[in-house]
């Protein structure tokens, strides 16, 4: 009933990952996190990725930015052209270059230089041929034009109002094409209209699906890996067509991260032959 595209993803390793600093509701600083237990969290979602025959590109991490995991941030990438991010709080934002390095030196050519402030693949997913594109905690909302004139693609500006889900994709996630699956309460009312208006037929999420990051999921089509314990939105994307596979994400979970934060996806460049299964 449904199909699956091949998938190209950029992942960090959570080397350096723990919590030192709090810049989203979720992080306590105070509270510890088991990072061996992170990287064996992590590794799950890339086992499941190339077990799938997607491609999974490895950025090294760089010590000292213990966010740097959350590949998603880094960048966004559409038809192979490059936006990297340019990162609102001071700890994040030397991930920008560091993500922008791994473009240049992975002979990415179409690579610009951000003017405001936007956090990659957090803020702005894919939808068919549009951008959705969040701004109210993170990206600034002139990004979102700036990311139209880049890509020519049409950007669909939408706010966010609950500072539990600071980013985009903590409240919406893409499915396939056409298809989305959000949390209407985190969007400000316009942009629940705007989303009513553009996707009828979407999957709306409950607060106790979104509030265990359950939007935070990937699906390349078919397969959607998200937290095992979104158990509601699980059995509603079965019910669609989808296959779910539920991950455990804990210690992600304690920076406010998980498993699409984790994943940056390389929107139309090329994918290695030997990937594809
Ligand atoms: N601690 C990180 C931050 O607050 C988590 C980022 C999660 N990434 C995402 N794509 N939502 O920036």
């Amino acid at each position: 009933m449904r199909t699956s595209t091949t998938r190209r993803y950029l992942m960090c390793p959570p080397e350096h990952f723990t919590v030192t600093y709090a810049i989203n509701p979720w992080m306590n600083p105070n509270k510890p996190v088991d990072t061996a237990l992170a990287r064996t969290q992590w590794e799950r979602i890339r086992g499941l990725f190339t077990d799938f025959g997607h491609q999974v590109d490895l950025i090294d991490p760089v010590p000292g930015l213990p966010d740097m995991v959350f590949a998603a941030n880094g960048a966004t990438v559409v038809d192979g052209r490059v936006l990297p991010a340019s990162f609102r709080h001071t700890e994040r934002i030397p991930e920008g270059p560091a993500y922008a390095d791994w473009f240049a030196a992975g002979g990415f050519s179409d690579i610009h230089t951000p003017r405001w402030v936007n956090e990659g693949q957090g803020d702005f997913l894919v939808s068919g041929g549009r951008i959705l594109a969040g701004s109210g905690f993170r990206s600034d909302r002139r990004s979102h034009h700036e990311t139209q004139e880049f890509f020519g693609r049409p950007v669909i500006g939408l706010t966010l109002v609950d500072p539990r889900f600071y980013h985009l994709d903590t409240a919406l996630t893409v499915l396939d094409d056409d298809l989305i699956a959000y949390f209407p309460q985190a969007f400000s009312p316009g942009s629940q209209e705007v989303l009513r208006r553009l996707y009828p037929d979407a999957v709306l999420a409950t607060e106790e699906d979104a509030v265990a990051f359950g939007l935070n999921a990937v699906s390349d089509g078919r397969r959607v890996v998200l937290p095992q314990s979104a158990v509601g939105l699980a059995a509603e994307l079965r019910f669609k067509g989808f296959e779910t596979y539920g991950v455990d994400v804990s210690e992600l979970h304690k920076a406010g991260g998980a498993v699409k934060c984790c994943t940056l996806e390389l929107h139309g460049a090329p994918v290695f032959a030997g990937a594809v299964r």
